[in-house]
């Protein structure tokens, strides 16, 4: 391949007097992407500061039953376009969101049959680059099948990437912990893929925005050659990666970036990539933390099926309704409601009803009894991948819930393969996802998704998905035998997965050796959670969800002072302000409350103790405030002493650097209010 960025010269053709090459740049100048043709083939790479991130890396498709499109292209045009915009998010991170972008459409025609014709869109920002694919309505392409994907991200660096595996068949795939390494290493990984250039001063990540109808993305680099990673898309059970018909977009490839880790979050060029709302009122979409009937079940107290330790009873129910209504908790989840959890529900998948409850469980006292309280029930739906079983209840569960005035509901996808034999990655699960989010939207129904497919922002256009799963969460706690969570683990999430979108982790583990857990039949010696008690309340603000739970049994939070801290914490934002981190070792985060003067602080780290000074320059000048401080107490040790919690308050005003002591495998939460 012939390394064209050093060319001086633009090549000049003849018709249409075109340039072989074409460059676009982001607002501030810094990021810049050029787009070329060389002996037939499209090639696009991208600069910052004029450095080499990505080398000519290519572009194009294979199709089952028609040429592919990659070989005989010529740049046949361009449109350029600019794109300055605030707009409003009715939850989030933060609450204002600047689009503010150059675009380029380049369109490329093939220069012998069948002449097909597809525009590749680029919009580059200040912190990244997105583009995707489109083919408009033409005589070459009607109704396609995409067997491939050819899109190359060619990097420059043998950058150190941090990484779950794309390829080893395992139950709800994106449950793993993260390893880390060169590039030039990778095999198959899964996006978001978070990568840290030799410099130290560059920090890069890959991931898709806007997946609608299509596969999802998982890179490639098995046949590596140049430090290359290929797209390599979820297929449907037939081998096809992608049906679609002409005019047809692909979701935006993003490549975002920044100069420190730090920077990465709150990641917004995804958001930015998305349609935007399709719900006009959105006044009944409220954040909330709940608690839930469900803890019990993975240490083994409880079962969702029938028996006498079914944990979804109307009692049981009612009590952790008083619970949540009597600690500032919005709402509450209930697992194991519904019939069909008897035997192997994982088997038995097509047997669950979404409407009908076990006899000890009156889904509609529940219902009435949560709603005088002024708490919400969040409806649970297993699926466990039976997908025609779901869909086909979709419409009279939604409409039941709705009419006993639920308007939360989280669904859940425990299986390897559908039951119709999908992946939870293939275009056919991509479609269902977006069809229960959008039945929800029509009945007012919130979704939190477990075992979902990767977040590409289409909160911004279905503001009711509030949350996922799609990493290893707290649940793995509980089992043991696998090792649980290490310290690091969140402090990797957070500069990963996190930058996808919100995830429900559930934190607040307080029972840390869960010494009331009777033990799952793995190894109940490793079920505990590697963690400090002051690092739980951390990842309330460490971890962004809008549905943020209080995961522990409601008794192990009696006479807990810490306790306050997630009575008191905040699950809606204006302002996020990564302030210092390290991915694999820490992260500090500071976030204003939704419509508030309260910040929150989370710092949490890995199994080594760190202690920062933070300046609080953050807080309005002027103004007094007090800090909440919850931190680890004297001897605090993940390992050896994971209670002891310190909980001091002070005077602070933005003048004030705050001293943030972290013991191995701990954390700090503050709350800081106006005095
Ligand atoms: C796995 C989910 O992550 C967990 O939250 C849920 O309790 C079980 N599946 C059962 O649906
Ligand atoms: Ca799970």
């Amino acid at each position: 391949m012939t390394p064209y960025l050093v060319t001086p010269l633009l090549i000049v053709m003849a018709a249409g007097a075109l340039q072989a090459q074409v460059q676009v740049s982001s607002p501030n100048g810094r990021n810049r992407v050029t787009v070329a043709v060389r002996e037939g083939r499209a090639w696009y790479s991208v600069e910052r500061d004029g450095r080499a991130l990505l080398l000519p890396s290519g572009l194009g498709f294979e199709f089952r039953g028609a040429p592919r499109l990659r070989d005989q292209l010529q740049l046949a045009d361009t449109a350029r376009r600019s794109h300055d915009e605030w707009w409003t998010q009715p939850w989030g991170e933060v609450a204002r969101v600047r689009d503010h972008h150059n675009e380029l459409a380049v369109t490329f025609a093939e220069t012998g049959a069948p002449w097909r014709r597809f525009i590749v869109r680029f919009r580059v920002f200040d912190d990244g680059v997105g583009f995707r694919y489109e083919f408009p309505a033409q005589g070459g392409i009607g109704d396609f099948e995409i067997t491939d994907e050819l899109t190359e991200f060619s990097l420059a660096d043998d950058a150190r990437a941090w990484w779950i595996p794309s390829n080893r068949p395992r139950m709800d795939r994106s449950e793993m912990l993260y390893s880390s390494g060169p590039i030039s290493l990778l095999d198959s990984v899964q996006t978001p893929l978070t990568m840290e250039l030799r410099d130290g001063r560059t920090f890069m990540v890959i991931h898709e925005a806007h997946l609608e109808d299509y596969a999802r993305m998982n890179l490639a680099g098995r046949r590596m050659e140049n430090r290359t990673l290929r797209v390599a898309l979820a297929a449907h059970s037939d081998g096809i990666k992608v049906r679609g018909r002409a005019p047809f977009a692909t979701p935006w490839r993003t490549i975002q970036v920044a100069d420190r880790a730090a920077d990465l979050a709150p990641s917004l060029i995804g958001l930015n990539l998305n349609p935007p709302s399709r719900i006009t009122d959105t006044g009944w979409i409220r954040p909330m933390k709940y608690v839930g009937i469900w803890w019990g079940m993975h240490i083994n107290t409880m079962t969702w099926g029938s028996g006498p330790r079914h944990g979804a009873t109307t009692a049981n129910a009612k009590r952790y309704i008083d619970f949540a209504a009597a600690n500032n908790i919005g709402g509450v989840l209930v697992e194991g409601w519904n019939t069909g959890w008897d035997g192997d529900w994982i088997a038995n998948r097509n047997a669950f009803s979404f409407t009908q409850a076990y006899p000890d469980y009156d889904l509609a006292e529940v219902a009435r009894y949560a709603r005088e309280r002024g708490v919400r029930l969040i409806v649970h739906n297993e699926t466990s991948g039976g997908i025609q079983n779901y869909e086909r209840q979709l419409d009279s569960a939604f409409a039941l819930y709705r009419s006993l005035g639920l308007d939360a509901i989280k669904t859940g996808y425990v299986t390897d393969t559908t039951a119709e034999g999908h992946s939870h990655w293939s275009q056919f699960m991509v479609r269902h996802y977006r069809r229960v989010i959008e039945a929800a939207a029509r009945n007012g129904i919130m979704v939190d998704v477990h075992e979902p497919v990767h977040d590409t922002g289409e909160r911004r256009t279905w503001p009711n998905m509030m949350t996922r799963e799609g990493a290893r969460g707290q649940e793995y706690n509980a089992w043991g035998g696998e090792g649980g969570n290490p310290p690091e683990h969140e402090t990797i999430l957070f500069f990963t997965r996190l930058l996808a979108g919100p995830m429900d982790f559930t934190p607040g583990i307080f029972d840390i050796l869960i010494e009331r857990g009777s033990g799952r039949p793995r190894r109940p010696e490793e079920a505990r959670v590697r963690t400090t008690l002051a690092k739980q309340l951390a990842l309330y603000v460490a971890i962004y969800s809008p549905m943020q739970m209080a995961a522990d049994l409601p008794e192990n939070y009696e006479r807990q002072p810490a306790f306050q801290f997630i009575r008191d914490v905040a699950v809606d934002w204006d302002t996020t302000r990564v302030i210092e981190g390290r991915i694999g070792d820490y992260v500090i985060v500071a976030r204003r409350e939704r419509g508030g003067q309260s910040w929150f602080i989370g710092a949490i780290t890995d199994e080594e103790a760190r202690t920062f000074e933070v300046p609080l320059s953050f807080l309005a000048p002027g103004r007094r405030y007090v800090a909440e401080i919850y931190a680890d107490g004297p001897g605090a040790n993940w390992l050896t002493n994971p209670l002891p919690v310190t909980i001091t308050r002070r005077n602070v005003t933005s003048a004030t650097r705050l001293r943030i002591s972290m013991a191995p495998g701990g954390g700090q939460a503050v709350r800081i209010r106006p005095a």
